[in-house]
Order: C-alpha cells, then structure tokens, then sequence
C-alpha cells in the first residue's frame, strides 16, 4: 500500500498542510526543528494509533487548538480509501473511513500501514522491557488489525484486576479483614484467557522475525552476529499453544497470588514480560556498542518490513533522520536494501545525507512550509 496524500489539521507545528505523495522515495530535507518528522510521525499515527515519540496525544494537538486532525488518502492495488483521525486530548479521539463516522478509531487500524526507524528506537535496545513490548505489540497488530480488540481487552481486565487486589490490599492493611476473593478467580481466567492469546501471538512474532533480523544484521555489519531473539515470560514455562500458555498463567497466578494481595498489583502477564535482545552470546543491553546498538535496533525494523511485506501486507517505510547517524558503508546498505520498496519516506537535515541510489520525489521542509523541489 502507498499513501497518495497526506493532509494535517492543527497537528503540531502544522495549522494546515497537503502534501501529495507517491510511490516511490520521498525525501523530506530541512534544517532541525522544522517539521519534517512531524510529517511522517503523522502517517505513523495512522498505522499504531500512536507516536513514536511521545506516549500522550496532547504534544500532537498544535500549541492552542484543542484537536488535530490527520487524514489520508491510501491507494491499496486499486483500492482507494480515505482515512481520517480527530484527536482530542482528554477526550475520546475519533474516525473516519471514507467520510463514514460510524468506525471507532481502532477500525482504521489495517489501512495505512508502516514500518517506522528513528532514532528513537535506540531504546529497543538500551531501554526498558516497555519498550520491546510495545515493538512486538505493534507488529501483531499490523500483522493481524483484529490484535488491536486483544490489546484493550487486556488492558482493561489488568485493570479491574489490578483495581480488585488494591482494594484487596488495602482491607487486609486496615483491620486485618479478608475480602471475598472468588471475584478474583474469575479475573484470574480472564487475564490468562486474553493474555495466552496476547502470547501465542507475540512468540509466533519471534518466531517468524528472528532469521530476518539475524540476515539484516549481517547485511548491515557482516559478521557481527547473530542476534538471538529471547522471550522471558513472567510466568515461567516453555509452553508455545494457547492453552498450554494458559495453563501456564494460570498456574503462575495461583503461584503469586498472596504476593499480589500484599502488594495490590498483578505480577506476572504479559504486561511484565521481556524480551532479551542478544548479540553473539552477550546481551545487547549494557553490552553493545553504540553503533551495534542502532544496527540492532535498524536490523529489528528491517526484519519487520520483510515480514510484513513477505505476508502480503506490504507497509510504507519510514526512515526518520537516520542517514546521518550512519556512517557511509551502513548508509548505502540500508539504501540498497530499502530503495524497491513500494513507498519509502525519508527526512534528512541535508540533500547529502539521503544516498544517491534513494532518487525520488524531495520536499523542502522549512518553518512548516512543505515544497516539492
Ligand atoms: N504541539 C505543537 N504545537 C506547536 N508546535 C509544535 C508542537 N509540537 C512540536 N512543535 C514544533 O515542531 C518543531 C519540531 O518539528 P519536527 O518535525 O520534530 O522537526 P524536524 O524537522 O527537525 O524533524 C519544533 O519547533 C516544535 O516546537
Ligand atoms: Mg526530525
């Protein structure tokens, strides 16, 4: 898929823009602070219903407006659809797909689809296990929309379980009295129903991704790996079925329970689970240099967009001011290995960090206005 226009509403630096795209490479080139990765954080957006760089949607909504407005034009083979995202900070955000109100935000998810690298994503490697969740957690959901359902479910019974064993918690503190607990058994087989289901799907991810992570690492620094890729559940087993992954959590509840009660929160679900990122036989965390840390990261990315487009969900590519932090021989590798995409967007500070062979479509981006040059 390719997105053929893009047109922002009151969204951060932009009180209006449209920009027409097309397949192909499209560089964004600009001084800093201009608004070149407020662009493509956009048509991100669109694709996770998140930023990649801030976790509220309030930064997003231009300083004084009090919503924004993304909307797209995506062709799919000759399928053509407009998608459109209200945001409103504090309130529920708002779609539509082809002028039809009546699709909750989470509808569109599907539509626009992209694989996005930034600098950012040095913190799937250096940060916390937040982090690489939240990486496995998109890329299920753009490799199967209705995983968005799945996410919220889960986040809402954590919740409400969460919001039982403080209650729990504080009657035992206060009086020493005992709640009534069956409640919670029956929150115990909600959160190990969805989240063996959150499970199956995040070890097929890994599953599916490790051997094109561990190609895209050699391409970008031969001989450097291999990368192995380690899922640490909370609830420790090996299981990789549904219901054995349920069983699984079912057991580890029952396991922590009294802790949980103590301590008025849930321990163990895929919300505390990890994902070891390893380099050789070292752990990329803490050990990796600067350099092996963003060829992880970038090999993490590009594993993502062989898969997708290998499953027939081919995304738009999103290379966020990452040229520059490259040094030549990375750079062109990347470049070659990304310039037959369907769709790729870059923004660089300047002409010359966008390499020779990613010719295409270049807009000048400064203070907001956005030329083709
Ligand atoms: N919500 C907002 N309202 C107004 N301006 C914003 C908002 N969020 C970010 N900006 C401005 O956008 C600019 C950064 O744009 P960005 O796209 O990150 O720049 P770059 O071209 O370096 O990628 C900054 O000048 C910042 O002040
Ligand atoms: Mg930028």
């Amino acid at each position: 898929m390719h997105v053929t226009h893009l047109s922002l509403a009151d969204f951060r630096s932009y009180a209006g823009v449209e920009v027409p795209l097309e397949p192909g490479v499209t560089a964004f080139v600009g001084p800093n602070g201009q608004g070149k990765t407020n662009l493509v954080e956009a048509v991100g957006y669109l694709a996770t219903l998140g930023s990649h760089r801030v976790s509220s949607d309030a930064p997003l909504v231009r300083m004084g407006a009090d919503r924004a407005i993304i909307r797209a034009q995506v062709k799919q083979g000759e399928r053509q659809q407009l998608v459109e995202l209200e945001l409103n900070p504090g309130r529920a955000n708002r779609a539509r797909i082809n002028r039809s109100s009546q699709v909750r935000p989470r509808d569109v998810l599907g539509i626009v689809r992209t694989v996005l690298f930034a600098p950012e994503d040095l913190a799937l490697v250096k940060g916390d296990p937040g982090e690489r969740r939240r990486f496995l957690d998109e890329l299920i959901t753009l490799r199967s929309p209705r995983m968005a359902g799945v996410r919220s479910d889960y986040d809402r019974v954590l919740k409400q379980r969460n919001t039982l064993l403080k209650s729990a918690a504080l009657a035992r503190r206060h009086g020493g009295r005992t709640m009534d607990l069956s409640t919670l058994d029956v929150w115990d087989q909600h959160l190990a129903r969805v989240g063996a289901e959150l499970l199956a799907q995040r070890l097929d991810l890994i599953a599916a991704i490790q051997p094109l992570a561990d190609k895209a690492y050699e391409q970008l620094a031969p001989g450097g790996g291999p990368l192995a890729l380690e899922y640490k559940p909370s609830a420790p087993g090996e299981a990789h079925a549904r219901e054995e992954l349920y069983e699984q959590l079912m057991g580890a509840l029952a396991e922590v329970r009294k802790q949980e009660i103590e301590r008025g929160v849930t321990l163990v679900g895929p919300h505390r689970d990890d994902l070891h990122l390893k380099l050789g036989s070292l752990p990329a965390k803490g050990y990796a240099s600067h350099g092996e840390s963003w060829s992880y990261a970038l090999a993490l990315r590009l594993a993502s967009y062989d898969l997708l487009r290998a499953e027939g969900n081919e995304p738009v590519l999103v290379l966020d001011d990452v040229f520059a932090e490259l040094d030549t021989r990375r750079r062109e590798r990347l470049a070659e290995l990304v310039a037959p995409g369907e769709q790729v967007l870059v923004t660089a500070a300047v002409d010359d960090d966008v390499p020779h062979v990613l010719a295409g479509a270049r807009y000048s981006v400064s203070d907001g206005v956005v030329e083709r040059v």
